[in-house]
């Protein structure tokens, strides 16, 4: 069965990013100039995925508007002659058709999945977080769905992260069973680094079978207090095989403040309208920084 479906949870509320998530969903801040959320939505669509399900929560209609017609905006833009803008604007309206459920209360990742499973029905979907921004030549879920059309089994996208990072992540106990495939034996969610089993990391990525939502509708809170994805995939894991795939590509945690910046720069660089610019400031502010710190030593 074809992967068509997908599920972009987007609950959270955002507290690392206080006091500006306060009245804003976290998913709608910037990389430059589009908000995380649209990258996200794009990757799903050039994965070949067709319908989307956003889980949102209290306070996230902003996403909702985003993705819809904004009559006013348009005509404004149209008669000002702005028509780059106005395609620009048009774009997000257009990707394909986003459905929304809210997950009522805030129980988790796991929970927020299971609010999705009436328009998942009994068909393998894919899991996109937006936390995680992949660039890539062939768009990451696209990689994962391929090895599913191949293995017909959950897969997880993993890379490596530092030792020090496992605590923030799900992590794989897995065997390497080709260049890039692992066959997942247990999982761990946010382990201490001394109790991990491994580096790899899950990283928003997620290729599912059904069967979860039979296991996530008894799932009992895990790490955090929370209903945990990563536990019920390892629950599936004993029904079910499930493999772990190292993807290609860079991965941007924009979920956290430092990553956020990061990601923000890199992108910003690679636009043609703003490389030189970006470049130039930075240099300087570089150099003044220097001074600055040599002349207070
Ligand atoms: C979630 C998942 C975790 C995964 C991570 C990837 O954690 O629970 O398994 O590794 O996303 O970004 P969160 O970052 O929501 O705490």
């Amino acid at each position: 069965m074809n992967v068509k479906k997908a599920i972009i949870p987007a609950a959270g509320l955002g507290t690392r990013f206080l006091p500006a998530t306060k009245a804003m969903p976290k998913e709608m801040l910037p990389i430059v100039d589009k908000p995380t959320i649209q990258y996200i939505v794009e990757e799903a669509i050039e994965s070949g995925v067709e319908d989307i399900i956003i889980v949102t929560g209290k306070g996230k209609r902003a996403i909702e508007d985003h993705f819809d017609h904004s009559f006013e905006l348009e005509q404004n833009l149209l008669d000002k002659g702005k028509f780059e803008l106005l395609s620009e604007v048009q774009k997000s309206s257009k990707l394909v058709d986003i459905h929304y459920i809210r997950q009522k209360e805030p129980k988790g990742l796991g929970h927020a999945i299971w609010c999705a499973r009436k328009f998942i029905g009994d068909e393998p979907f894919a899991v996109l977080l937006g936390d995680d921004i992949v660039k890539a030549e062939t768009p990451c879920l696209k990689q994962m769905i391929d090895q599913y059309n191949l293995y017909n089994a959950s897969i997880l996208g993993v890379q490596k992260v530092d030792e020090t990072e496992v605590s923030r992540y799900g992590i794989v106990d897995g065997s390497k069973i080709d260049k890039r495939l692992y066959k997942v034996h247990n999982l761990v969610e946010k382990p201490k680094q001394l109790e991990a089993p491994s580096n790899l990391a899950i990283l928003g990525r997620y290729i599912l079978s059904p069967r979860i939502f039979d296991i996530l509708s008894n799932q009992k809170p895990g790490a955090g207090g929370e209903i945990q994805l990563t536990d019920a995939i390892a629950e599936l894991n004993k029904y079910e095989t499930v493999y772990a795939y190292d993807f290609e590509g860079t991965r941007y945690d924009v979920g956290e403040k430092l990553g956020f910046i990061q990601t923000t720069l890199e992108f910003a660089l690679k636009r043609e309208d703003l490389r030189n610019s970006v470049l130039n400031y930075l240099e300087a502010l570089m150099e003044k920084e220097l001074n600055d710190s040599v002349n207070r030593n």
